[in-house]
C-alpha cells in the first residue's frame, strides 16, 4: 500500500541535493510517498504519483523524525528531589545514580518494559522515531542482562552499559568490578547489545577514569560491540580523546574540553562519511543535562569550527535530566548554545544518525525509513522560536 503524504508547506530533506541547495535540503510545497515503511518518492506536490491513499498537511512543515541518540529509560524510581536540591545549589556527581539502581532491581519485567514503553510512546509523540536505549541501573550481571532484555524489545539500538557507575558494594573492589564488566557482565549482556558505552569521569568518586575505560572499550570492541563514551561532562578528563582514540561512534556530554579535545573531535567528525558512517567520532551534546544540573552549556561553535559533527539528544534519564522532548532540546541548543535552528536541527536528526552510523534514518529520501515528524506549525523555525508548544509528532499512516 502506497501513502501519499501531501500540502507539505515546508519539507527539510536533510539532503543538499535537494532543494534550496543548503544542508537541510528545503523544498517547498512537497509531497512524499511512503510504500512498506520505506520513503519511495520526494518531489513537489503537484508532480505527486498516484497512491492509494492521501494525506494533505495543509501548509504544515514536515522534518525528519528526531534521532535521539542517547537515553536511559530502563529504570524505576524518581529522583526530583534531587533535582529539587540541584536547583537550590547542589552539584550533580552522579552518585544518585545508586538510588535508581536500587529502585530498578526492585521493579518487576513487567513494569519496567511498561515504563519504557511508556516513555518511547511520549518521544514519539514529540517527534521522536529512532531511540537508543543504555542499559546501566542493574550493575550486576543478571540485572544488566535484564534491562538489555527489556530494550531490546523497544529498539535495535540496545547499549551495554555495565561501566555507569561502581555500585556500592563493590566500591573498595573498583578492580573487581572493572573485571566483572569486561569479562563476564560483557559476555552475558553482548548477544542483546549493538553498543558499549562508559560513563569516564575521573573527577567523579562513581564512574571511571581513563585507564578503567581502555581496559573496558577494550574487551567490548574485542567482543564486537560498537563503542560510545560519555566524555567531559563534569570535568576535563580524557573521555573524548579515548572515544576518538578506539573509533567510538559517538563522545557524548563533551561539556569541559580542552583545545587539544576539541582538535582531536574536528579530526574525529573528519572521518565521518555522512553516505557511509561507518568510522569517525561523533561529538554529540545534551542540554537538557545543563539545564537540569544548572551547569555551564557546551560550546557548539567551537566543535563546529574545528570540523567537528554534532549531534543533539536527549540523555533521558532520572537523574541528570528527566525529558524525553527532543523540540525542547533544539530550543536549548539554539538559545544557550549559540546553535542557528538550522544547525540544531541538523544534529538532532542526521547528527543523531551518524552518532549511530545509520544511514536510513534522520533524512528524507527515498530508500530511508518512513520517519517523518509533522511540525503543527510553517516551518522548522517554528521548533525554537514556539518552545514549550507541542507541535511536534511523529506521522502514522492513518489506517485505512
Ligand atoms: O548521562 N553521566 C552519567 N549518566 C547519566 C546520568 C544518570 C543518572 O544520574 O541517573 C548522564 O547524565
Ligand atoms: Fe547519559
Amino acid at each position: 500500500m502506497s501513502h501519499l503524504v501531501t500540502g507539505i508547506g515546508q519539507l527539510v530533506t536533510n539532503d543538499p541535493a535537494v532543494g534550496d541547495g543548503s544542508a537541510l535540503g528545503l523544498l517547498d510545497d512537497a509531497a512524499v510517498v511512503l510504500e512498506n515503511e520505506r520513503i519511495a518518492w520526494v518531489g513537489p506536490s503537484a508532480q505527486a504519483p498516484a497512491t492509494d491513499s492521501t494525506t494533505d498537511l495543509e501548509g504544515r512543515a514536515v522534518v525528519p523524525g528526531f534521532v535521539d541518540s542517547h537515553s536511559h529509560l530502563v529504570f524505576a524510581g524518581d529522583r526530583a528531589g534531587e533535582f529539587a536540591a540541584r536547583m537550590t545549589g547542589e552539584p550533580y556527581t552522579g552518585g544518585g545514580i545508586a538510588t535508581t539502581m536500587a529502585a530498578t532491581r526492585a521493579a518487576s519485567d513487567e513494569d519496567l518494559l511498561a515504563h519504557v514503553r511508556g516513555l518511547v510512546a511520549e518521544m514519539r509523540s514529540q517527534g521522536t522515531t529512532t531511540v537508543e536505549i543504555k542499559g546501566g541501573y542493574g550493575l550486576d550481571v543478571e540485572q544488566e542482562v535484564r534491562a538489555l532484555r527489556i530494550a531490546a524489545q523497544v529498539t535495535s539500538e540496545v547499549t551495554y552499559l555495565g561501566a555507569h557507575v561502581v555500585p556500592p558494594s563493590m566500591r573498595d573492589r573498583r578492580d573487581d568490578y572493572v573485571a566483572l564488566v569486561a569479562g563476564e557482565m560483557l559476555e552475558a549482556c553482548r548477544p542483546y547489545a549493538r553498543w558499549a558505552d562508559v560513563f569516564c569521569e575521573p573527577a567523579s568518586a562513581y564512574a571511571f577514569d581513563g585507564d578503567e575505560t581502555r581496559t573496558i572499550l577494550k574487551a567490548c570492541a574485542e567482543a564486537g560491540l560498537a563503542l560510545r563514551v560519555h566524555g567531559n561532562q563534569l570535568s576535563e578528563g580524557p573521555g573524548a580523546r579515548i572515544a576518538a582514540e578506539f573509533d567510538a561512534a559517538s563522545v557524548d556530554h563533551c561539556t569541559h574540553l580542552t583545545e587539544d579535545d576539541v582538535a582531536a573531535l574536528g579530526a574525529a567528525g573528519r572521518l565521518v562519511d555522512v553516505e557511509n558512517p561507518v568510522t569517525g567520532t561523533v561529538s554529540t551534546l545534551l542540554p537538557g543535562v545543563e539545564f537540569s544540573t544548572r551547569s555551564p552549556y557546551p560550546d557548539a561553535q567551537r566543535l563546529l569550527d574545528a570540523g567537528a559533527v554534532v549531534a543533539l539528544a536527549s540523555d533521558c534519564n532520572p537523574g541528570s535530566c528527566f525529558t524525553s522532548s527532543m523540540p525542547l532540546v533544539i530550543a536549548l541548543a539554539v538559545r544557550e548554545m549559540n546553535m542557528s535552528p538550522a544547525q540544531a536541527l541538523w544534529a538532532a536528526t542526521l547528527g543523531g544518525a551518524l552518532a549511530l552510523r545509520r544511514s536510513d534514518v534522520g533524512r528524507i529520501r527515498v530508500g530511508a525509513r518512513a520517519d517523518l515528524t509533522v511540525l503543527n506549525a510553517p516551518s522548522y523555525l517554528h521548533l525554537a522560536y514556539r518552545p514549550g508548544v507541542p507541535l511536534a509528532r511523529a506521522f502514522e499512516v492513518p489506517a485505512s
